[in-house]
This record gives structure tokens, sequence and C-alpha cells, in this order.
């Protein structure tokens, strides 16, 4: 098939992980006999220093123009812990959802056997995890009503009854797909917003008699997600819980540099890793290309191109079992690779095969 890709690497190790991100979905698409052809476009930090916009309008257009967004990370130190900056690049990041329309952040947590030992929590706990945390990406409190003054400030937990359904929805039908249990966590012991959310989440589950749909807590959830990781198969739940929660689902399995995901909607679909710019390992060929990779993964299987992010998942698994490994996730004694390398290995893996 054809696809044309606009590819946004962003600020920090961004343009490292990318270039590997791009260089899988290359010889995946030689491989495969795909037409794949790219553009890049500037965002975040790089953007402002530009253009002074971290989205500008140009970088919108090519993503509306393309069949998905690669993305790969924002943010720049300089804009840290300065309160007074009038545009930050992670302003970049938001308008990007907001105006691509990404309501439903598709964030696997998956965890690699061969990883577990990296993991804070005992092995026997982590060992097998694996759900999807579908967080609702375009409203609450990131897009609600704000108000900042010296002596008040504050932002709304806005939600309507559609913004509610469409997403729910999306964690039904994952449901669905996987192990038929979903997880509605929320807040609805305290927050109007949350009861919204389980009055209509209550209201649909009738349509999905197959799933197993319960109700969470915002707290209690945190507090599960490290006592029993392996309980959950699809959670849903609202903008900033979800934010708060896919960074601890992430460091239960291991590397933060290992987790992709999919932001889908009303327009372009993006994939990006989860994790963040790490400015400080900017240039230093040591950041960890995998979750970048396995966003690639992640788009064609969007496309239901299965084989082919198979064939990806499975040069990555490969990669891990060979110990090829960059530096943060090598075992003792092992070969340090570095970014670069881990993903020429993958590239030739992929060829080769
Ligand atoms: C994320 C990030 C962003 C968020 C930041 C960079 C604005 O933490 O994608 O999880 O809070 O959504
Ligand atoms: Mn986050």
């Amino acid at each position: 098939m054809k696809l044309k890709l606009a590819v946004l690497p962003g600020d920090g190790i961004g343009p490292e992980i990318m270039e590997q991100g791009l260089a899988v979905a290359k010889a995946i698409s030689v491989k495969f006999g795909h037409e794949l052809s790219y553009d890049y476009a500037i965002c975040g930090a790089d953007a402002i220093d530009k253009v002074g916009d971290p989205f500008p309008e140009d970088t919108f257009k090519l993503c509306m123009e393309s069949d998905a967004v690669l993305f790969a990370s924002v943010g720049d130190p300089k804009f840290d812990n300065n309160p007074k900056a009038k545009v930050r690049p992670e302003q970049g990041l938001l308008a990007m959802r907001k105006k691509l329309g990404l309501f439903a952040n598709i964030r696997p947590v998956t965890t690699f056997d061969c990883l577990v030992h990296k993991s804070p929590l005992k092995d026997e706990l982590v060992r097998g995890a694996d759900f999807i945390c579908i967080r609702e990406l375009t409203g609450g409190m990131y897009f609600g009503e704000k108000y900042e003054a010296d002596d008040k400030a504050y932002d709304t937990n806005y939600y309507t009854r559609p913004e509610i359904e469409r997403i729910l929805k999306v964690g039904f039908e994952y449901a669905m797909k996987r192990n038929k249990h979903l997880t509605v966590v929320d807040k609805a012991n305290v927050l109007a917003s949350s009861r919204l959310w389980r009055k209509i989440a209550q209201e649909m589950a009738p349509q999905y008699p197959e799933v197993t749909t319960d109700y969470m807590y915002v707290d209690n959830a945190a507090m599960r997600m490290i006592q029993e990781p392996r309980f959950f198969d699809v959670m849903v739940t609202e903008n900033t819980f979800g934010d708060i929660l896919t960074d601890e689902g992430s460091c239960i399995t291991g590397s933060m540099g290992l987790l992709p995901s999919a932001s889908t909607g009303e327009h372009t679909p993006v994939f990006e890793p989860i994790h963040g710019s790490w400015p400080q390992a900017k240039g230093l060929n040591i950041a960890n290309p995998l979750a970048q990779i396995l966003s690639v993964a992640m788009l064609f299987e969007y496309f239901d191109l299965k084989e082919e992010g198979g064939l990806i998942r499975e040069a990555v698994n490969a990669s891990l079992d060979q110990n090829v490994r960059t530096p943060e996730i090598q075992v003792e004694g092992g070969a340090k690779y570095g970014t670069k390398e881990v993903g020429a290995w993958i590239v030739d893996y992929i060829k080769n095969k």
C-alpha cells in the first residue's frame, strides 16, 4: 500500500531515535512492497526557536495531508522551571492532539520477560503483566477553562457526554479484542465529571455483555497497579488520570524506553514513544530506540498490516534476546550498543529475514 508519513523528530533525543524508527519503516516497506514516502516537519522547542510556534501551521498542514504521523518527543530544559515562559514546547504537543482530534491515546503496558529484573517490583508480581491503558486525550483539565492570577488559579475538568461516549466505546472495543475485561478508572466519590463518566459507562456496559466491566477509583487503581498489575486487561480513563497512571505503568515494566503509543481520533493518527525528550542524553547515542521502533510497529498494525508489525516485534525481541541493548537495559558485562547500532541491528534482521 501507499503510505505517506509526516515525520516530527522534535527535541532532545527525538531526532536520534526517529532516525532509527524511520530506517525500520523503510526496511519494512521494501520487504513487503509498500510505497513509503515521508516529509519532515518541525515542532516543540526546535519550532519555537525557528518560528516562534511549537506546532506551526505548516506542520499541521503536513500532518493533515499525511496518512500517519511519526512523532518522537518534545521538551527542552530551558523552558522548565520558568513559569513566565509564554510558549512552551509541550503546548505544541497539546495543539497537535487538539487540532488532529486525537481523543484516544492507546498505551500498551507490556512486560518483556528478559527485562523483568529491571522492574522495581518483584519478579513474580510483574512477570506476564500486559494491559492497555486507553487515555482520553483531548478533554478534561488539560483543555478546560483555565484562570491564572497571582492570588488565584484554576483548571476545569470539563467533559461532555459525546466525549465520554466515544472514548468508552474505544475501551469496550479493545476489551472485546483482548481478554474482555474493562476497568473504568475515575474518582466518582469526589468529582462530578467522574460521576458522569461512570453513569455513561454503566449505560453502555449492557451493549457489551461479554465484557466484564469494573469501576475503580483512581487512587485505588494506582495502588492495584503495583500490587497486582496482572489484574488489568484494558483500562480506560480521563486525560489527567491517564497521564499519571501510564508513567506508573511504564516504570513497572522495567524500562520507559520500550513503550510505544498510538493516538487516534478524527484526523491523522500519531505514533510516538511514551517517554520524553531526555535532553541530557541528546547527541550521546545512548537513547533506546525501541519505543520509537515499536511505535512504527503500531503504525503498520493500525493499517491492518499485521505481518509487518509482527516482524518488527520479532526483530525487537531478537535484539533483546541477543543482548543487543542500549546501556540502561544491558546485562552486566554485556557490550554496550548505541542508539544507531541497535537500530542498524534491527534493520539488518528485517532485511535478512
Ligand atoms: C505525555 C506527556 C505530556 C502530557 C506532556 C509532555 C504535556 O507527559 O504525553 O504523557 O502530559 O500529556
Ligand atoms: Mn505523561
